[in-house]
């Protein structure tokens, strides 16, 4: 019996691929037999994750992006369609908060810095747009591809201090479901739409938030364990089975669904 949730050979382009969670998922596909296309900032660090993921067998390339350039995107599409003439999944896993955008304890709403809210919500919202725009356009081309959007916790429940971030990953649930629609009437039916809501991982976005210089946990670190049924942090291969599901044809009739991983953290109250 084929494997539901093969994604062997499948092109998987991963914005935000040199952060955290995109790396680890990425190497994962790698050993599933996927084609990763790591996109990033940051060279160095792409470079080293592709001769990891190639050292252990799998197949990758790196190519340098901004998600907030079109033009270098329209590179990279063009340098991708070169390597392998397709592409199967989109993961637009870019994005993070900033501490201009948050509230500080002892602020309000009327201190908010506009310059650094305008900043998060144009990284994490045009930043999964301009991405999907220029990569679905191959996708539609093909009648076929997946795209799976990072969306959060402070998307159905606002988080206190992180204002910005909240009302962009809000924004990402919201355009999920809107291209669902878009992209199955007008192009394809073949071509889905997901997002995923990782709970709480440890990861760059959020490590001054939970933890304290000597590694002990802070107060908000705490306050998030006391309202996760789990009582712990996820880690980053917790993510694994439901990219997995998401991107193959397991999950073939799923499409506009945030698939939420997080411990309990948004099923409990009190
Ligand atoms: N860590 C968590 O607990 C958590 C929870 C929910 C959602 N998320 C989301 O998951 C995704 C991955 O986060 P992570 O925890 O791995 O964080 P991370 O900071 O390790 O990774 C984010 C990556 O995005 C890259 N990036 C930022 N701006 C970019 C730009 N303009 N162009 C290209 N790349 C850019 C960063 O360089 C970094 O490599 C993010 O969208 C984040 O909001 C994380």
């Amino acid at each position: 019996m084929n494997n539901l949730f093969s994604v062997k050979d499948k092109i998987v382009v991963i914005t935000g691929g040199c952060g955290i969670l995109g790396s680890r998922i990425g190497s994962y596909l790698a050993s599933e037999g996927a084609k990763i296309v790591i996109l990033g900032r940051k060279e160095e660090v792409g470079n080293q994750l592709v001769k990891e993921i190639k050292e252990n067998g799998g197949e990758a390339m790196f190519l340098t992006c901004d998600v907030l350039k079109k033009e270098m995107l329209e590179q990279n599409r063009a340098d991708i369609m070169k390597a392998y003439g397709r592409i199967d999944v989109l993961l637009n896993a870019a994005g993070g908060n900033m501490k201009g955008a948050t509230i500080a304890p002892d602020q309000t709403i009327l201190d908010l810095q506009l310059d650094a809210f305008k900043e998060v919500v144009d990284l994490n919202l045009t930043g999964t747009v301009l991405p999907t725009m220029v990569f679905v356009e191959e996708m539609a081309k093909q009648g076929k591809g997946v795209i799976v959007n990072f969306c959060s916790e402070s998307a159905f429940r606002p988080l206190t201090r992180v204002v910005g971030y909240g009302c962009s990953k809000a924004a990402i649930a919201n355009f999920t479901k809107y291209m669902a629609g878009e992209l199955a009437m007008k192009f394809s039916p073949e071509l889905r739409v997901n997002a995923i809501a990782p709970g709480f991982f440890i990861t760059h976005q959020n490590h001054d938030l939970l933890l304290n210089p000597d590694g002990s946990y802070t107060d908000r670190a705490k306050s998030i364990l006391g309202h996760t049924p789990f009582n712990r942090f996820g880690k980053p291969e917790e993510l694994f089975g439901t990219i997995q599901y998401l991107i193959s044809d397991a999950s073939s009739f799923v499409t506009g669904t945030v698939a939420v991983v997080d411990g309990g953290f948004d099923a409990f109250s009190i």
